[in-house]
């Protein structure tokens, strides 16, 4: 996902401080890579972290001491790490989304209407399936759509076949009838885009925590 923000940065009119995993890359991207954020020249306006649960973590106290915004695609957080997210969002702007998709995102929002209208669902079925790569199971993505219909319980499968970017299927069973939203992920860009975007918008936010929401409405009303 580094990579893909990296390919979308300078097309999206961003102004790159620099790259920062712990790795040398390996390739032209080390003209920008630094091995940690405190090896940054200057503090960016905001840090854009697509990493692993500790890394998100490390990232949120640094933008609070740091004062940047910080945006996260980062899955799989647990309480203790979730909790770091909201301390810094006391002193700087914090948003975290499990997914960037404008797609995904209207889902969620189209689940919590259905949520609102059905009041006989039976049964949820939330089905994730990702590339073998992928760490955590189930998705964020999925624990996000079976969190829009709370407090109905849902039950996750998760699967994890070859290079599949993402696809998510949400199975309200009604009496008499199945109501199946589905979608399907072609390209990783997509999250990339939603992430610089997402950070276009939180730069000008006042301290505190978004969700993906958030922006995508008050971008609309914009
Ligand atoms: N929200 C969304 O729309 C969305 C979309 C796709 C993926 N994701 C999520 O984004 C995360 C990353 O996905 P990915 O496919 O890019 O994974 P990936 O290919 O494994 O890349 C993870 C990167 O994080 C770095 N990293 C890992 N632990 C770190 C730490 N403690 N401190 C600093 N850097 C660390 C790794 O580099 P080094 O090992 O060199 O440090 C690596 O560059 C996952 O949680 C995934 O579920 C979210």
């Amino acid at each position: 996902m580094g990579r893909q923000v990296l390919g979308l940065a300078d097309e999206l009119g961003f102004d790159l401080a620099g790259v920062v995993s712990r790795h040398h890359p390996g390739d032209a991207i080390a003209t920008r890579w630094f091995p940690g954020l405190d090896a940054l020249p200057s503090a960016p306006d905001v840090l854009i972290d697509f990493t692993l649960p500790a890394g998100t973590a490390a990232a949120a106290r640094w933008c609070a001491d740091h004062d940047v915004a910080l945006v996260t695609g980062t899955t799989g957080l647990d309480r203790v790490q979730t909790g770091t997210l909201s301390a810094a969002a006391e002193r700087v702007p914090v948003l975290q989304a499990a997914n960037f998709s404008p797609g995904v995102n209207t889902l969620m929002a189209l689940l919590g209407q259905a949520a609102g209208w059905l009041d006989e669902i039976r049964a949820v079925h939330v089905t994730d399936v990702h590339h073998v790569h992928k760490k955590d199971a189930p998705s964020g993505t999925a624990l996000a759509l079976a969190a829009a219909l709370a407090p109905l319980e849902a039950e996750i499968e998760s699967r994890r076949e070859g290079e599949v970017v993402g696809d998510h299927e949400v199975r309200l069973e009604l009496p008499g009838e199945t109501l199946t939203i589905a979608h399907h992920a072609a390209d990783r860009a997509i999250f990339a885009r939603g992430a610089l975007r997402a950070a276009r918008w939180l730069n000008a936010q006042p301290p505190g925590r978004y969700g993906p929401l958030d922006w995508i409405t008050a971008s609309k009303q914009g």
